[in-house]
């Protein structure tokens, strides 16, 4: 069986986790990829889910009086209800407490034994239980606090389980020279090659003082590290061990998206734990950077968490993910305020792509009774240049998605938008009425028309459903779901006829 189908992941999120504008990101960014993915007419498997093994929950469970997995099955909505609100299409969801799963995390630990590169030892270091990371002494530099989270770290001797993760420090480097593109962006690949070669310890992957998690084969004292465990989830949907017939056609993962706090795990771990295992490795892994908010880091305790709900429910789920992906370049960090959100939706959803979408629509209600006209003059000069910033525009869409620069895409799509709105100001239909020019008028709106259609397929994969609704209002008779991407390089197939609806304004104006 060879691979058919494009798979994208996102992480699987701790499941007591509150979720927050930063999950939010990374799944959206995700489901943009899948939707494009699929608009291309690929097949797509688009996987998240929730991290649900690990001390952290099982002490905050017992704290409150609980199973873990009552905990996990009580909480696990919140990430579920979110991705629904939020248009996310994901085609499955895991949970690591799932027979399924513990049957995949079992099979992988017993390829890796068999394989040699386990091994029964002794582990002392401090740990930090929030992170669930060991540190050495060199990486605390003489503070006992955790360099990730600031939280304080424990002294932890243990018999453990250990992975050889140094026996693959020069395959991952001679995999990352072979794949130069496997760590994006470049920066991070720079980030971890230098980490690498600074050398790799052996990696502690059991843990003997709390039982929350998966048994290791034969030795249900020790229950599996949570990283090895939920790393392991990638493997798991696409069918390992019980079907690899699925599992080969999905499975290797195109693209892990992660935050850059997870990078190592994904870039370093993982590939070591799949080459001891003989399973083939992802082809990317893209770190995305960290939001902060209005300057500062989010945290509980300064009460600066954005949930993700209370911005769809005020601005509605598009304008979320638009201003994720627009706001930053994707890979960098950035910051989430809501001055910042509310500019964004007045000048270029409201004032930029909607009021385009309205005047236009609102121009052939007047003058064409609804319907799109014939376009019967021979393509006038400016026409020609219409059509040929849209057909650079799908181009340039089309590459920077590729490469997954979802900012350079919507950057394209807003010059187009922009274009267009000058269009419309310079070639003035309503002139064009007033002199009887009606075979002028004609061909501007049908112009106007056929540009918004491919806009419609451009933002398809950044807002859904408002895409799906300038669809509908251009009247073209076939779904917009039966589209392809190659439809916003082709010019020329809005038919006149179309019946078309101007509604109401697609995104309202806020106060700042
Ligand atoms: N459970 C692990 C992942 C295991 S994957 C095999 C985990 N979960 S998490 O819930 O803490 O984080 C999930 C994702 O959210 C990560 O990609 C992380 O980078 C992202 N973010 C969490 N906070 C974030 C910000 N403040 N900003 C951007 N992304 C952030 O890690």
């Amino acid at each position: 069986m060879e691979k058919k189908v494009f798979y994208v992941t996102t992480p699987i999120y701790y499941v007591n986790d509150v979720p927050h504008i930063g999950h939010a990101y990374t799944t959206v960014a995700a489901d943009v990829i899948a939707r494009f993915k699929r608009l291309k007419g690929e097949k797509v498997f688009f996987l998240t889910g929730t991290d649900e093994h690990g001390q952290k929950i099982e002490r905050t469970a017992r704290a409150s009086g609980e199973e873990p997995i009552e905990l996990a099955n009580r909480v696990v909505v919140r990430f579920k209800e979110l991705w629904k609100k939020l248009n996310i299409s994901n085609d499955d969801f895991i949970r690591t407490t799932e027979e399924r799963h513990i049957k995949s995390v079992t099979e992988l630990f017993r390829r890796v034994f068999e394989k040699g590169d386990i091994y029964l030892g002794e582990y002392e270091d401090w740990y930090c239980v929030f992170d669930e990371t060991f540190w050495t002494e060199t990486q605390l530099g003489g503070s006992r606090l955790c360099p990730d989270c600031g939280r304080p770290v424990e002294r932890l001797k243990e018999e453990s389980y250990f992975f050889r993760l140094s026996k693959y420090e020069k395959p991952l480097l001679e995999f990352y020279e072979d794949n130069p593109d496997f760590i994006q962006p470049p920066f991070r690949r720079n980030e971890v090659i230098s980490f690498v070669r600074g050398g790799l310890r052996d990696l502690s992957i059991s843990r003997t003082t709390f039982s929350w998690g998966i048994p290791v084969p034969n030795n249900p004292r020790h229950v599996i590290y949570v990283w090895f465990d939920a790393l392991t989830n990638y493997i798991t949907a696409p069918g390992f061990p019980d079907d690899m017939e699925r599992f080969s056609e999905i499975w290797p993962a195109d693209i892990h998206l992660v935050g850059k706090d997870i990078l190592r795990f994904h870039a370093i771990y993982w590939p070591a734990f799949l080459m001891s295992a003989g399973l083939p490795l992802p082809k990317k892994v893209f770190a995305h950077g960290w939001w902060t908010v209005e300057g500062e880091k989010m945290s509980k305790s300064k009460g600066n968490v954005v949930d993700p709900n209370d911005i769809v429910d005020e601005f509605g789920a598009d304008v979320l993910r638009y201003f994720l992906l627009r706001e930053v370049p994707f890979g960098l960090d950035g910051d989430f305020s809501r001055t910042a959100l509310i500019g964004r939706v007045n000048g270029e959803l409201a004032n930029g792509l909607g009021n385009l979408v309205s005047r236009s629509l609102g121009m052939i209600e007047r003058y064409m009774r609804g319907r799109v006209p014939e376009p019967t003059l021979s393509v006038g000069g400016y026409e020609q240049r219409v059509r040929e910033k849209a057909m650079e525009t799908a181009r340039q869409v089309e590459e920077a998605m590729e490469e997954v620069a979802f900012h350079r895409a919507l950057n394209a799509i807003w010059d187009f938008i922009g274009f267009m709105n000058k269009y419309v100001d310079e070639s003035a239909p309503w002139s064009l009425e007033k002199s009887g020019n009606r075979e002028r008028l004609g061909l501007v709106l049908w112009t106007l028309v056929e540009s918004i259609r491919i806009l419609a397929l451009l933002l398809y994969p950044f807002i859904p459903s408002s895409s799906r609704e300038i669809w509908r209002r251009i009247g073209s008779p076939e779904p917009l779901e039966s589209q392809l991407f190659s439809y916003a390089k082709e010019w020329g197939l809005t038919r006149p006829g179309w019946q078309v609806e101007k509604g109401r304004a697609l995104f309202p104006r806020y106060e700042r």
